[in-house]
């Protein structure tokens, strides 16, 4: 069992990735879940993702808030995509179950440090300013953590927040940067990615078909989330970016991409966070990466669903 800390802004699809993450118990071991403002302000993040756990049946996740604002500026958040709450579409009752007293950042400084060295994985999926701020805090956790399997990033397919730039790098690139430089191995989930694992009527209909609470409520949130990417883009349904993450350490060989050097922009404003991914080696510095590329979505879809239904 993999033991892993979610880092998250929920959001629609994090909160697709907590539910995958608690319905496979066999391969992981969610240890806590530590917030971060995103898509919407810390505050509604902390709220939603203890709502996920409870509509989940499981109270027992330690839920922790951390920074409630970027490094270096200002927060931008998402509320045109997720709504008002971030988690708008399905009608979950306010979380009842308490947020841990303790600061996310510390928390995930205490947890690399009382399990064994190399056991570790993070999964953030959203601004890396929690991550960012505990490496800077305390760098002995660095050579502690297993491994970063990240969301965020973009290559080819480029911008969704600007036109250089993916929301949770731009959100707060100078975090990202600091995380790229750690040294860490990690695992990139860009959006090159995540526009491949795009849920079409068919596959909402799945959840919905599942008939149970969780079945329903995911297929209203990624109603809701979809509605943004059918109306703007003509898209065929929205990517659900987050869940790739889970679904990656569940089923890499559904996966495949490249080790590459990925480094981040922060100082031009034009294009602020844009994550340049040394794609076709053409620098000679060092991969830091591996940026996912390809996703077998079909495959990814029926596991989800699978799961989704041991909930
Ligand atoms: C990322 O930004 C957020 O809106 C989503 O939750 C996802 O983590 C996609 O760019
Ligand atoms: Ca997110």
């Amino acid at each position: 069992r993999e033991k892993i800390i979610i880092d998250t802004d929920p959001g629609q699809d994090d909160a697709v990735a907590i539910l995958l993450a608690l319905a496979s118990p066999e391969e992981i071991d969610l240890l806590a879940i530590t917030c971060v403002a995103g898509n919407v302000p810390l505050a509604l993040t902390a709220r939603n993702a203890r709502m996920v756990c409870e509509l989940a049946g499981r109270r027992d996740i330690p839920v922790f808030a951390g920074c409630d604002r970027p490094l270096g500026r200002a927060l931008v958040t998402a509320e045109h995509v997720h709504g008002k709450t971030g988690l708008d579409g399905p009608d979950l009752p306010e979380p009842t179950m308490p947020l841990q007293d303790a600061h996310a950042v510390d928390h995930i400084i205490a947890c690399l440090r009382e399990h064994d060295s190399g056991t570790v994985t993070l999964c953030p999926l959203g601004p890396l300013t929690n991550i960012a701020t505990a490496l800077q805090k305390a760098p002995d956790i660095a050579p502690r953590i297993r491994r970063i399997v990240l969301m965020g990033g973009a290559y080819f397919a480029v911008g969704n927040v600007t036109p250089a730039a993916e929301f949770n790098i731009h959100v707060d690139p100078q975090a990202a940067g600091i995380v790229l430089k750690s040294g860490v191995d990690i695992t990139m989930a860009p959006l090159d990615l995540t526009h491949k694992a795009l849920v079409t009527e068919s596959r909402n209909a799945a959840f919905r078909a599942l008939g149970t609470p969780v079945g329903i409520a995911v297929a209203q949130m990624t109603e809701f989330f979809e509605r943004y990417d059918r109306e703007k883009y003509g898209s065929p349904g929205a990517p659900l970016h987050d869940p790739c993450v889970i679904a990656y350490l569940l089923r890499p060989d559904l996966f495949s991409g490249r080790h590459v050097n990925v480094a981040i922009e922060t100082t031009s404003e034009l294009t602020m966070g844009m994550s340049v991914a040394d794609w076709w080696g053409v620098t000679s510095r060092a991969p830091n990466a591996l940026f996912l590329g390809d996703i077998d979505a079909d495959g990814f879809f029926s596991l989800l669903t699978e799961r989704l239904a041991r909930l």
